[in-house]
């Protein structure tokens, strides 16, 4: 199982580019797509799911290109686009019994699995009612199922834990890590700590091109010996924040704890940390933002 993309740009109406030049090789695990708005990530995954096609080079799924044969890929996708909606006045049960028969599942296994996978994103209680009434966490975790339907191999999930709650966020990741057997899962997010504990590759993309893919430890330490925390005063902040990259503050009584990822102690009551997967992404972004204002000037 292995999807290869070899030189994919999109261009948008417009002029704009969606993507340049990306190339990658995902093969079984979860790849955490990380990147600022607008850096290209649901574009990526629209290509991947067959919604839309490269401007410039292709995409292959287990050797064939999915633009000329989307068939193999599409049988065992599951996608859950950012903008996801449903169907307001069909309930839950009736809403996945109708994907579900659209996906070609058989009426008696798409009965079970659906309420397997009402169980799993916790609505089982709510099946019933319509879907004009729920919450946007609750209509997000529609959208899970939906993707869980057909037991995908490939699950491309766009920021699937946007608007959940701590709780569902963590029962989320756990679903994540419980798919058990060989399948590529392409989960794109802007909390890094969503993707931190179960990815297994980190793609970070920013302006439409791939600054980084690697595994999360391998992106720590990129930041190894170069994160460094000290307390100072509410005063001192916004001197701190032009002088140094910080990548956290936190308010506590005694001052305001900053995090600050720097080659060089950065002051004499700076300590050493502990990087986080935020600092080593947080790094990889300003140094491509340093180095692209670098060649405009
Ligand atoms: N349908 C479209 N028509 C024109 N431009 C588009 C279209 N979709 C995306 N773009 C542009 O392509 C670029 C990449 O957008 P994309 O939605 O892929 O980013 P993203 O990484 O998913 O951002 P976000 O984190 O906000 O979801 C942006 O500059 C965006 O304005
Ligand atoms: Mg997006």
């Amino acid at each position: 199982m292995k999807l290869v993309i070899e030189g994919v740009s999109k261009q948008y109406a417009g002029g704009l580019w969606g993507l340049r030049d990306l190339r990658m090789e995902i093969g079984p695990g979860v790849v955490g797509l990380l990147g600022p708005n607008g850096a290209g990530k649901s574009t990526l995954m629209r290509i991947l799911a067959t919604v839309t096609r490269p401007s410039e080079g292709r995409v292959l799924w287990n050797d064939a290109d999915i633009a000329r044969t989307p068939d193999p890929l599409r049988s065992v996708l599951g996608y859950l686009p950012q903008d996801f909606g449903v169907y307001p006045h069909l309930t839950a049960r009736e809403f996945l019994e109708y994907l579900a028969a659209a996906k070609g599942l058989d009426a008696a296994s798409a009965r079970r699995r659906i309420d397997e996978l009402l169980g799993v994103v916790n609505l089982s209680e709510v099946r019933e009612r319509a879907l004009g009434g729920f919450s946007g966490g609750m209509k997000q975790r529609v959208g899970i199922a939906q993707a869980l339907l057909n037991d995908p191999q490939l699950l491309i999930v766009d920021e699937p834990t946007a608007g959940l709650d701590p709780e569902e966020r963590v029962r989320f990741r756990n679903l994540l890590s419980e798919l058990s057997g060989e399948r590529i899962v392409i989960l794109s997010t802007h909390i890094v700590s969503d993707v931190e504990a179960i990815a297994t590759d980190i793609a970070i993309l920013s302006g439409g091109r791939l600054l980084a893919h690697a595994a999360p430890e391998e992106l720590l330490r990129t930041v190894e010996g170069r994160v460094w925390e000290w307390v100072i005063s509410s005063a001192e902040l916004p001197a701190a924040r032009q002088q140094f990259q910080i990548s956290g503050s936190v308010r506590r009584g005694d001052g305001v704890h900053v995090r600050v990822v720097a080659a060089q102690r950065p002051g004499p009551h700076a300590v050493a940390v502990a990087p986080s997967l935020e600092d080593a992404y947080l790094n990889c972004i300003s140094m491509q933002r340093a180095s692209a204002a670098g060649v405009e000037r």
